[in-house]
């Protein structure tokens, strides 16, 4: 899918796939840097990490072992709550293991304040942050973000994983909506 196929209901690129792609290769160039000889766990966080994982993972020269977990805020609307619900658990028991959550995106940063809290609770030797993209509320929330990707302006973002109302996750770059698309339902 490319920006033509998108028609009206894409306003901007913010983030080209070029770029994305040149980003994800400084970012895993760090991680193999920093965990070099040890047993790296990436826990990417459905559904949004998809593509972020799939990309760092690969542009790693060590082997990872990877793992998922699904969370969902409760409440409504394009904002969260900080009350989260594990949808689906790790498969992986993290106690010991040195381990990375990699995230799309860092908003308020309450759902990843939930996830380090929770996943601290396991014991694990280690735990760290990857997200791609951070919104200037990120700011706010204590957070020790260690590989941040882009620091973006506080707008509604969708591509390269990240949806409005399911669509959209499988752009290569990263976007911003026409207005139109808000007006025009969608949940
Ligand atoms: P918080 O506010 O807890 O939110 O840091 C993080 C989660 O909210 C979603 N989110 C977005 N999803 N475009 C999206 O498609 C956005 O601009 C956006 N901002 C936040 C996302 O699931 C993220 O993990
Ligand atoms: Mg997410």
């Amino acid at each position: 899918m490319d920006e033509k196929d998108l028609g009206a209901d894409l306003a901007d690129v913010l983030i080209p796939e070029d770029a994305l792609q040149e980003k994800i290769r400084e970012l895993a160039a760090q991680v193999d840097a920093d965990y070099a000889g040890r047993d790296l766990l990436l826990v990417g966080v459905l559904k949004g990490a998809v593509m972020v994982m799939a990309d760092l993972a690969r542009a790693l020269s060590s082997p990872v072992s990877m793992d998922w977990m699904a969370v969902s805020s409760y409440g409504s609307g394009t904002t969260s709550s900080g009350v989260v619900r594990i949808l689906k658990d790790l498969d992986t028991d993290i106690m010991g293991r040195d381990v990375l959550i990699v995230e799309d995106i860092v908003d308020s940063g309450l759902t990843l304040s939930w996830l380090v809290s929770n996943l601290r609770s396991r014991k694990p030797a280690s735990l760290e942050i990857c997200a791609l993209l951070r919104k200037p509320e990120a700011v706010k929330a204590e957070l020790d973000v260690r590989y941040i990707g882009f620091d973006i302006p506080n707008e509604f973002v969708i591509g390269y994983g990240l949806d409005y109302a399911e669509k959209y996750r499988n752009l290569p770059f990263v976007g911003t909506l026409a207005p139109h698309v808000y007006g025009g339902g969608g949940s």
